[in-house]
């Protein structure tokens, strides 16, 4: 693989507009273990996790990062690294166990101390409400697949807003409904796991309803605080091309945009479902289970768009063995690889899609700035014999993707901020801790925590690009 180190464009100094937010991101479960502690009780990822076979190595979140013990020196790593944004998730089974009823105190008072400490050190808190770990209980009720549980989830955002909303400026709803909807209850490569197609669309327009319910129960007590927040949502996006220029091809990559992209954006930004989409679920026997008003409560106004990019998709409309539909009479559409290097994930890294993407989404779905939640690489880190991290290629990859930032921002997207997927490494879902994001190395032995060579390189473009707008 090519390993050369691309500075962005315009010399070593990135040019995004002043007022450009820096961050890291993480979530609950990937970082802070303590699963028994202080009354958290389980989530569907405690459950799904040790259920055996489902993780890679059978790994589990029970300890992960141990951030719940270490937060203090976690938030001191993000200080030094000289970010002015820290993007978590709250943990909903440890602030209100079992997803219903008051809140447990020394849930949430774990929260309050990491918002504290984050304002203490400069940082601006930037929080996801769900990042996946929905209560067993409210799972054991039906899950996403139920309508009454995207109202639990509005009652919880309501709780915990109430507790931080004073402090808090940055708020995001829901972390890549598609992941939970799809990976979690149609093609089960996620908790809870299910192999259902059709209630994982059921899914879809729940989240998308617990979305909308939560950030008009966010605005209210916004309102009657006088606090001026910015509520948003945070989708996993990305470019569908047709493999081939035949309509067969065309069309399959129009199923595929608009089954990950469109179902997703047009409901938020336009108030309607759209029409293609419908018609390619109704074939499917799945249906969204709109009621009346749902669509205005999920186009509710929001602040900003939070977009988490890792690659481009090429798709086409046969199967590997040239059949148009797999054994259950399922249209194919499948993303076929186009001989670019891949990351540890075996994701393709293709940054100029990341550009199409962000300047597609700012003429198709206007008004609404964007902030890059999530970008970032696994690759096999080795430490060298003195435990430095020369991870040349995951620098290679952040300095691509900012330079297609850039450029989009100079064909008119209106992005605001980026934050860097992960802080450190952390349990990567079902793929276990053998998948390493983080800009910082952990050693699960010891909890140690070391800056790779991309740590540093990311704080000295931040730091160059503050000089260069104060000079
Ligand atoms: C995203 C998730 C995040 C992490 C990255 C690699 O889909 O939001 O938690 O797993 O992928």
């Amino acid at each position: 693989m090519d390993t050369t180190l691309t500075q962005p464009t315009g010399g070593s100094t990135l040019t995004l507009p002043a007022g450009f937010r820096w961050g890291v991101a993480t979530a609950a479960y990937q970082i802070e273990g303590a699963v028994a502690e202080d009354g958290r009780t389980k989530s569907i990822w405690d459950t799904y996790s040790h259920t055996p076979g489902r993780v890679d190595g059978d790994d589990n979140g029970d300890v992960a990062c141990d951030h719940y013990h270490r937060m203090p020196q976690d938030v001191a790593l993000i200080r030094s690294l000289g970010l002015d944004t820290y993007r978590f998730s709250i943990s909903w089974p440890r602030v209100q166990p079992g997803g219903s009823g008051a809140l447990n105190p020394k849930g949430i008072d774990f929260y309050q101390r990491l918002v504290d400490e984050l304002l203490a050190a400069e940082i601006d808190p930037w929080i996801t409400l769900y990042h996946w770990d929905l209560p067993q209980e409210l799972e054991d009720a039906g899950g996403w697949p139920n309508r009454d549980t995207a109202y639990r989830f509005a009652d919880y955002a309501a709780l915990v807003f109430d507790k931080l909303g004073d402090r808090v400026d940055n708020w995001t709803t829901l972390n890549e409904p598609w992941c939970s909807a799809m990976l979690g209850y149609a093609y089960g490569r996620q908790a809870p796991g299910y192999e259902d197609f059709p209630a994982g669309i059921r899914a879809v327009h729940h989240l998308l309803l617990g979305h909308g319910l939560a950030t008009q129960r966010m605005r209210e007590a916004a309102t009657a605080l006088d606090h001026p927040i910015k509520l948003g949502i945070t989708l996993n996006l990305g470019t569908a091309h047709p493999a081939t220029d035949t309509p067969e091809d065309r069309d399959a990559a129009r199923r595929a945009d608009g089954l990950n992209s469109r179902l997703y954006l047009d409901p938020l930004f336009r108030g309607s479902y759209p029409a293609d989409v419908i018609e390619d679920l109704t074939a499917r026997g799945a249906e969204l289970p709109v009621q009346e008003g749902d669509l205005e409560v999920i186009s509710t106004p929001i602040d900003v768009l939070g977009v988490n990019y890792y690659t481009g998709w090429l798709i086409s409309h046969l199967d590997e063995d040239g059949n148009t539909h797999d054994a259950d009479g399922v249209i194919v559409t499948r993303d076929v690889p186009r001989g670019r290097p891949v990351t540890a994930m075996g994701w393709e890294i293709v940054p100029e899609c990341f550009t199409e993407l962000l300047v597609r989404l700012s003429q198709d779905y206007p008004g609404v700035p964007i902030v890059i939640t999530e970008n970032g690489a696994a690759f096999e880190d080795s430490p060298a014999a003195d435990g430095s991290i020369h991870d040349v290629e995951r620098t290679a990859y952040i300095a691509e993707h900012l330079n297609a930032v850039q450029e989009a921002v100079a064909q008119g997207a209106d992005v605001r901020g980026y934050f860097c997927w992960s802080l450190m490494d952390n349990f990567e879902w079902s793929y276990g801790y053998e998948k390493r994001f983080g800009i910082v190395r952990v050693d699960y032995q010891t909890q140690e925590r070391t800056l790779k060579d991309s740590a540093i390189w990311y704080r000295d473009q931040v730091q160059a690009w503050r000089d260069s707008l104060a000079g």
